[in-house]
């Protein structure tokens, strides 16, 4: 059975406190989160808050889940590579990954003997869902010697049949520190052409040799985009995720990882910004730097989205299935190297 939740006036003090976070924060194009809103939501956050304490529990959300779940219950939100630092040192008995598929199987990974639940259950991601491991093998099979670099939205094989594992915040970096001069990158066939540019831009090029396939939400941008944004806001500074095309890439001032994104627009003295990813960065931006304004084009992913208060209080009440992670042994022990390997060349 479900735990209930609150009803009395700790539900209104807990949606004021709520509400002091999301009042500035846009729940669609034309909405911001309202007080009605953080009422409906309040006693969910505060039966999620009671029982993560009881079950000792810690919960990790992606940036890109829903602003209720990363400033309601969240005790760590962040990128990839953040949150997978913060599974991998975590002493909680059950972490909760509050993200896609392969980010709570690399929590898995890094900190195996503990519980790890999602609440979406298998949510993919269209970069994670391109590949086989047995792809990656034959890819290697025709390029011998040449070494091979993952993004880390990937499954724990196509992990395990590479050298290392990388996020987009240290992607460009780790590719240079890469060995000789070509370079197998997947699942990400456009963030491999940012690399080969970024590469031959620094001085250090390399052939990168890719296969897999794109984000559904970055892939969606065009360089008319950010045109348009130019034409109506000018002096914008206009930002984008590396998963993004490289013709979109080149016009804009910054290209970094959700990370990146966040510290770019913290250090910038500039007050308006065209954000070409995923809602849900927009919304952090709105929640932590108010006196900036944050001009979203369009791009959700409906996978992350698939991540609610709802299906978390379930998920600590009652985990289904789908919902509880687990990684076959031996392909966890291959991948955890490649993820290891990242760690070490990131500092
Ligand atoms: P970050 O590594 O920037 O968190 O990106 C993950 C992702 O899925 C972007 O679409
Ligand atoms: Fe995958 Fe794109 Fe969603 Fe990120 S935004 S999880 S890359 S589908």
């Amino acid at each position: 059975m479900l735990p209930t939740v609150e009803k009395d006036t700790v539900v209104l003090q807990e949606a004021q406190r709520l509400y002091g976070l999301l009042a500035n924060v846009s729940k669609t194009k034309a909405e911001k989160w309202t007080l009605a809103d953080c009422l409906a939501a309040a006693p969910y956050t505060l039966a999620i808050n009671r029982i993560k304490k009881e079950k000792k529990a810690v919960i990790l959300a992606h940036s890109y889940t829903t602003p209720d779940l990363v400033y309601g219950v969240a005790d760590f939100r962040g990128d990839s590579y953040e949150l997978a630092l913060k599974a991998r040192e975590s002493l909680a008995e059950v972490i909760v990954f509050a993200g896609v598929w392969f980010m709570a199987e690399t929590a898995k990974i890094l900190n195996p003997s503990k519980q790890v639940l999602i609440p979406a259950g298998k949510a993919g991601c269209t970069l994670a869902d391109s590949m086989t491991g047995l792809q990656v093998q034959a890819l290697r099979a025709k390029h011998p010697g040449v070494p091979a670099m993952c993004y880390i939205n990937s499954s724990a094989e196509v992990k395990a049949a590479c050298d290392v594992c990388v996020t987009s915040g240290n992607v460009f970096d780790i590719a240079q520190k890469m060995p000789g001069n070509e370079l197998i990158f997947v699942p990400d066939m456009l963030m491999a052409e940012n690399i080969e540019a970024e590469l031959k831009r620094r001085g250090t090029p390399k052939k990168i040799i890719s296969s897999g396939g794109s984000c559904c939400v970055h892939d969606k941008y065009r360089p008319a985009d950010v045109e348009q944004l130019r034409l109506k806001y000018p002096g914008i500074k206009v930002v984008a995720h590396p998963e993004c095309a490289p013709e979109v890439c080149r016009l804009c001032d910054y290209v970094g990882s959700t990370k990146g994104m966040v510290s770019y627009v913290a250090s910038s003295s500039d007050k308006v910004f065209g954000m070409l990813t995923e809602l849900g960065l927009v919304n952090r931006l709105e929640a932590e730097q108010p006196d900036k304004q944050f001009v979203w084009p369009f791009g959700m992913c409906s996978y992350m989205k698939k991540n609610s208060l709802i299906n978390t209080l379930q998920a600590l009440a009652e985990p289904r299935p789908e919902q509880q992670v687990s990684v076959d042994g031996i392909i966890a022990a291959q991948a955890k190297k490649s993820i290891e390997k990242m760690f070490e060349l990131a500092i």
